[in-house]
């Protein structure tokens, strides 16, 4: 079968390079002639000394693993102190006297740390249920708020804490922490140079492969009614009683979580709103099952997702709790003239321009008619030597070795909360991640395609 065009005459030519000559913005920051070599990125700025008056008095509540995280991160940033947490369980309010101190306040009762008038912002670490109304309390007492991801556990929650926000002018910010991340921000960069092209597709996963990253957190052995604040735990939850289960794996009930689609792919869809600065998809159809963890648990285990955006690409996610292999996540974005992965701390673009002519398919017609054929082929696409070596290779990009991106999500919620202007992750950008999370949950619930609406983020 005899193929013709342009890219295959150059190859015989000799001409066809291997080179690396992406964009400009893909050369700044790597070696242009040395595919894969690593730069480093400027680091985030150099701290600058905090004026005394200029501290941030901080409390925790829900104290768990996440919160105890974020509050342990928090305090790196200069000039943050936290005085209070707030916690159900009482081994949680114990160890944070442990990592903080024994004179910060720790009660069951976030009110007693929201009637504090000597803190100025709060970081919510609880379960989801509780996202909404700790936040929406803390920003009425007069607090900034740090939320964790996923912003909302059901669809009302959205546009009470946005109202809150604007209507109290407080500082919102949701924690997906890879809105700040130094590797997505040079993809949103290398994305917006034309790096792949035009943007057909963006594939991402979740994958893991152990109990523990399916949910299964160990459950203390003193979990108890006395030791577990159970009623508070619960909220608007069902009232049923006590479980050390629900309380310590809560995010296996929906009734507390939301599923693996609020777990997971909300940070897939932030990541996917920051790089891509699309608000959200319009329809969506969801698919998956409880396959393997079968302990009692009311939510699919494995959740692929389908979606359409209005800027003109496709997302496809998947997040499987049993894959058989090793744990990781990724994203893979599809374009015109390359692809763009995203996989632990690098960004990478593999550059195979289009075609500038169409090619022929004339190894099965005759000897003449072939010659025919491309005579004409070759008055209509004359081969015309580039002037420069096409634009074809593969680059990387990666962050430091020690970088943390949660620190830098923080750090920009504190410099908010100094300066009071926007934050990177506010309640509309965090209720459109969220919002189009969920909607795989409903339409897995519904066995139906489900719309939304990501500009007024409104079901359809
Ligand atoms: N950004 C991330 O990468 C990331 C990672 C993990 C978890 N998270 C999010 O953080 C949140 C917490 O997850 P986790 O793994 O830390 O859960 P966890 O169970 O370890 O901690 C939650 C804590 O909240 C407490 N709590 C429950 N209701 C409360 C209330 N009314 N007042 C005060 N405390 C209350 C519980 O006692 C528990 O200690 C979730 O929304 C989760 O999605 C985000």
């Amino acid at each position: 079968m005899v193929q013709v065009n342009r890219r295959s005459f150059l190859k015989v030519a000799g001409t066809a390079t291997t080179q690396t000559l992406l964009a400009s913005s893909l050369r700044a920051v790597v070696e242009p002639d040395q595919p894969g070599t690593l730069l480093r990125p400027q680091q985030t700025e150099p701290e600058k000394p905090v004026a005394a008056n200029d501290h941030i008095q901080i409390a925790l509540i829900g104290a768990g693993g996440q919160g105890q995280y974020d509050t342990k991160v928090a305090v790196t940033v200069p000039g943050v102190k936290l005085v209070a947490a707030a916690d159900c369980y009482d081994g949680r309010l114990e160890h944070s006297r442990e990592l903080w101190g024994p004179d910060i306040l720790t009660t069951r009762d976030y009110r007693e740390i929201l009637d504090r008038k000597d803190i100025d912002a709060v970081i919510i670490g609880t379960p989801d249920h509780w996202h909404k109304q700790a936040s929406i309390d803390a920003m009425k007492a007069g607090k900034d708020v740090y939320c964790e991801k996923p912003m909302i556990h059901v669809y009302s929650d959205g546009p009470a804490m946005i109202e809150t926000a604007r209507e109290t002018k407080r500082i919102l910010q949701i924690g997906s922490q890879r809105v700040s991340n130094i590797v997505y921000a040079k993809a949103k960069e290398l994305l917006a140079a034309g790096a792949i092209g035009q943007l057909n597709m963006v594939t991402a996963f979740w994958d893991r492969n152990s109990s523990i990253g399916a949910w299964n957190y160990t459950v203390p052995p003193d979990a108890s009614p006395e030791t577990c604040d159970w009623p508070r735990f619960l909220g608007t939850a069902p009232k049923i009683p006590f479980n050390g289960e629900h309380f310590f794996q809560w995010r296996k009930w929906k009734a507390y979580g939301s599923g693996v689609a609020g777990d997971l792919f909300v940070h897939l869809f932030s990541g996917t709103h920051f790089i891509t600065g699309a608000h959200g998809p319009t329809r969506a159809m969801a698919t998956g099952g409880l396959r393997f963890w079968k302990d009692g648990r009311d939510v699919p285990d494995v959740l692929l997702g389908l979606f359409d955006y209005p800027e003109g690409f496709n997302l496809s996610l998947r997040v499987n709790f049993v894959d058989g292999g090793s744990e990781g996540e990724g994203f893979l974005f599809a374009g015109s003239e390359g692809t763009m992965e995203i996989a632990g701390n690098s960004v990478s673009v593999n550059r195979v321009p289009r075609e500038t002519e169409p090619g022929l398919m004339i190894g099965s017609f005759t000897d003449a008619m072939q010659k025919q054929i491309t005579t004409a082929y070759r008055q209509k696409y004359p081969l015309v030597e580039p002037t420069e070596p096409a634009r074809v290779g593969f680059d990387k990009y990666v962050a430091p070795r020690d970088y943390s991106d949660s620190y830098d999500h923080l750090k920009n919620f504190f410099a908010s909360v100094r300066s009071r202007q926007p934050v990177v992750e506010d309640a509309v950008f965090g209720y459109r991640a969220a919002g189009a999370a969920l909607l795989s949950n409903l339409s897995y619930e519904r066995d139906a395609i489900v719309k939304w609406d990501p500009e007024q983020m409104k079901l359809g």
